[in-house]
């Protein structure tokens, strides 16, 4: 039997008071309820990235910060991830940006779904150039994807998904964990598969 698929949730928004971290937290508890996952918060302001400040280019894959290595390490260790990213000036946050432009390989070959929100489109925006960022990256996005609305689900600050959002989650989970599991053939070395 295939070990369970470890799934980052990671939370694209560092600002305090964040809304992100109730809908990372919802998110987790909705893939504890099934089998074969294991999902885990990632938090990026843990990691206190400064801006990108590797001499070198992520590709070259030679890390000299502490900070670039723990980074690295913490997500060479998923199977796939789900993003969880609000809408800022119609695209992603700078520090979420940031965060992924440290890494190359160790994105690759994985699955990604994603769960956003905003004001008035459900941070549909900043979802479509993260797709664009993800392809660079050889990440397969899932098609299902969360669009939450900061009028309808959230009650002030204040997270309050209906049964509607957690059917539309658990459709990306089940893409997920699809696409994330068929991947995994292609990080084993040839002699393993
Ligand atoms: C710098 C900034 C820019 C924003 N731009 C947008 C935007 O373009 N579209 C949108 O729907 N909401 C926008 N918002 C509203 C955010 O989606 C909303 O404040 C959300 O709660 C931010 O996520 P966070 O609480 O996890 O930081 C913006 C908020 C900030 C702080």
């Amino acid at each position: 039997m295939e070990p369970e698929l470890a799934v980052g949730v990671i939370v694209g928004s560092v600002r305090p008071g964040r809304r992100g971290e109730a809908v990372a937290r919802w998110v987790q508890g909705r893939a504890a309820r099934r089998g074969g996952l294991a999902a885990e918060v990632v938090d990026i302001a843990a990691y206190n990235l400064p801006v990108l400040d590797e001499p070198l280019p992520a590709a070259y894959g030679r890390y000299e910060k502490p900070h670039t290595k723990a980074w690295a390490d913490a997500i060479a260790s998923f199977d796939a991830y789900v993003f969880v990213t609000p809408e800022y000036n119609r695209s992603i946050p700078g520090p979420l940006k940031n965060a992924i432009d440290y890494l190359y390989r160790e994105w690759h070959d994985k699955a990604a779904g994603f769960v956003s929100y905003g004001v008035d489109a459900g941070g549909a925006r900043a979802v479509e150039h993260l797709r664009v960022v993800m392809g660079e990256l050889q990440v397969a996005d899932v098609r299902a994807q969360v669009a939450l609305s900061l009028s309808a689900d959230f009650d002030g600050e204040d997270f309050t998904p209906g049964p509607e959002r957690d059917r539309e989650l658990d459709v990306l989970l089940d893409q997920l964990t699809a696409w994330g599991g068929a991947l995994r053939a292609l990080r084993r070395p040839a002699t393993a598969r």
